[in-house]
């Protein structure tokens, strides 16, 4: 039996989280799920979108499995996804990109891992308005949260097969920052002789996956960079549907879809649920519940390429609720 939190989030969080858990109680893998709220209706109740018992949670099971929860724009909160992976130290954000058959997109053969640094970099909130018209943001680069999101990605390239890492940066025009991100780069992957090791400019990189993803295979990036080329990577593959996450750290790990709550959908019962699907396989793969992860992923690939019941998103016009209840009967 594992523990692990359950965070149903809001927006079309419970409708995708409820298809997940059928699926995976189908697929036979016993989980106790600790359920935890957070949210915007959790702050107006407990005056904090992030209850501490959340944080507490999620360090006592050390797993979570997150749906999407809302951040207002510009007001308000701050970011949820933010303070939990500050909280628990969830220094690296991963977020693999391959074609799944079925989905219809401009390219056959994306086989991308993104790795993006979580911690610092302009996300690192230090910003002042210097006069009316003048504001200013800061960017840290640290020789120790670089040298640690290389080292997952070099360590994620070797455990999982991979050939070649491509350190991204602007390290042309921000010299001290970038510049200091690509000399713990390169000294990383001087310790890892088996894997190939590539440098490129964060710009060419987006002409070039727009040209050629296939001659692409793990990124990793700083934090702004990476959180823009993930979405621009999931386009590749389909789109926020379909797209998969992970916030890792040394000692934590949530699992969650790279899309939000989806507000303009919420409880019509049409969310694609695939994106959280994928995300837990990947967190049923971490627990070691291997064959279950692998059963739930090809019942998956048979729905989707079979392409009968597919959500609108996906061009189709089946509820999620009709998506999952096709993903179980394709459970063996
Ligand atoms: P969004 O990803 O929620 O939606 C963008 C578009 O994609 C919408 O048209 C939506 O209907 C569609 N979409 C997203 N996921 C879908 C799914 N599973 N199935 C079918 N269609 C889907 O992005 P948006 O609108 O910018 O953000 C909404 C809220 O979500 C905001 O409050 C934002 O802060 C929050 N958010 C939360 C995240 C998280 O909890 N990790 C990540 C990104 C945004």
């Amino acid at each position: 039996m594992h523990n692990i939190t359950l965070i149903p989030g809001d927006g079309i969080g419970p409708e995708i989280t409820d298809a997940v858990v059928k699926i995976i109680e189908k697929a036979g893998v016993e989980i106790d799920w600790d359920v935890q709220s957070a949210g915007a209706d959790v702050a107006d109740v407990e005056g904090t979108p992030l209850p501490d018992r959340v944080i507490q949670s999620i360090k006592k099971n050390k797993v979570a499995l997150k749906a999407p929860v809302t951040t207002p724009i510009g007001k308000g909160f701050r970011s949820v996804n933010v303070q939990l992976r500050k909280a628990l130290d969830l220094y690296s954000n991963l977020r693999p990109c391959k074609n799944l058959e079925g989905i219809k997109t401009r390219f056959e053969n994306v086989d991308l891992v993104i790795v993006r640094e979580n911690t610092e970099d302009l996300y690192a909130g230090i910003e002042r308005q210097i006069d009316e018209d003048t504001a200013e943001s800061i960017k840290i680069i640290t020789r120790e949260a670089s040298i640690r999101i290389c080292e997952f990605a070099f360590d994620y390239a070797l455990k999982n097969g991979r050939k070649l890492v491509t350190a991204v940066s602007k390290a042309n025009i921000c010299k001290l920052t970038d510049g200091l991100f690509l000399r713990c780069a390169k000294e990383v992957a001087a310790r890892y002789p088996q894997i190939e090791y590539k440098e490129i400019l964060v710009d060419n990189l987006c002409m070039q996956l727009v040209q050629n993803p296939e001659k692409f295979d793990v990124l990793v990036l700083p934090n702004l960079y990476g959180d823009i080329v993930s979405d621009l990577a999931a386009g590749l593959i389909g789109g926020l549907g379909v797209a998969q996450g992970a916030n890792i750290g040394k000692d934590y790990a949530v699992f969650e879809p790279v899309h939000g709550s989806a507000p303009d959908i919420k409880g019509q019962n049409k969310a694609n649920p695939t994106a959280l699907l994928l995300s837990a396989i990947e967190m049923l793969r971490y627990i070691g519940e291997n064959e279950a992860a692998s059963n739930i992923d090809s019942a998956l690939r048979t729905v989707l390429s079979e392409g009968k019941i597919l959500t609108p998103d996906l061009g189709g016009n089946a509820s999620t609720t009709d998506f999952r209840d096709e993903i179980i009967k394709n459970i063996k």
